[in-house]
């Protein structure tokens, strides 16, 4: 099928980088509510991170907002739980941007995994470098081997992940539990912005001062690879900029499939 790459960027052309969710009125509601979410997340990391053990929990880290927000709760409050991201090879550039910036921010090293070499080979010398524009099928074989394929090893003897997942992000992802069995990777997973809102996570952002990705400004408000990943314009949905020609009741990538 043929994707309209161009139109991400016709909207964000027209619309400029001024999208006002990134820039909540923090009204003393929103600022109070904020507060009582983050002691919320903040409590249930301490205890899983005790509960756990150091180097047995681990955070999965995209750099979308709601992830930046995890990771100034873990760096400020110097939680033992180990950060990492899957860098797919297909990410856009102010994503790289951000990952130097949250390294330098925080003064840390990020675990960063990368794909099969091989399998990418192999990958795009049978089906092309695009091909996931062309079947449901191509595009979760390129998800499995850029991101859940390395997802796998990065989880590899850990007893519990923790993700930046929020329940209104999706149809796919209501009722999102704060805590669950990961019945697919077969440990604890932790969703601690389960029930924030996205002008909470934007609250936070400012009122830390987080760094963050420069495409949100742009109207992305979920940012995957470039090429799978356009703007929205106002009144879609937050992830429909996300495999925006798919069915948008099925559009996950693997990482957070329920077998
Ligand atoms: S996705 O499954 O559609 O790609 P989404 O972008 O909404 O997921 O992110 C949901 C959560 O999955 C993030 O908060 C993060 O915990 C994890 N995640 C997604 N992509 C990555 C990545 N590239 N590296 C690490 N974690 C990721
Ligand atoms: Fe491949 Fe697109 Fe999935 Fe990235 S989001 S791994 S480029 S199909």
């Amino acid at each position: 099928m043929a994707a309209d790459t161009d139109l991400g960027q016709i909207v964000m052309l027209k619309l400029g980088a001024n999208n006002p969710a990134t820039k909540p009125a923090l009204t003393d509601e929103l600022v109070a509510s904020v507060k009582t979410k983050t002691s919320a997340a903040l409590n249930l990391l301490s205890a899983a991170a005790s509960e756990f053990g150091a180097n047995n929990i681990t955070f999965a880290n995209s750099f979308g907002a709601e992830d930046m927000v995890l990771t100034d709760i873990i760096q400020r409050n110097q939680l033992a739980i180990e950060i990492f991201s899957l860098d797919t090879g297909r990410l856009p550039i102010e994503t790289y941007d951000l990952i130097a910036q949250t390294e330098k921010t925080y003064h840390t090293k990020l675990k960063i995994f990368f794909p099969q070499a091989e399998a990418v080979e192999t990958y795009v010398r049978t089906n092309g470098i695009n091909a996931f524009y062309e079947s449901i099928d191509l595009r979760k074989a390129c998800c499995f081997m850029r991101k859940v394929e390395p997802l796998q090893r990065a989880l590899k003897g850990k007893k519990a992940w923790v993700t930046g997942m929020r329940a209104e992000q999706s149809t796919t992802r209501v009722n999102l539990p704060f805590r669950e069995f990961d019945t697919g990777n077969k440990l604890e997973k932790f969703n601690p912005l389960s029930d924030w809102t996205e002008q909470e996570v934007w609250a936070y952002i400012r009122l830390h001062e987080v760094p963050y990705n420069k495409l949100h400004d742009q109207f992305y408000p979920s940012i995957g690879c470039a090429p799978c990943t356009r703007a929205i314009t106002s009144g879609e949905d937050v992830r429909a900029g996300r495999w925006w020609w798919e069915d948008p009741n099925n559009k996950e990538c693997g990482l957070h499939v329920k077998k």
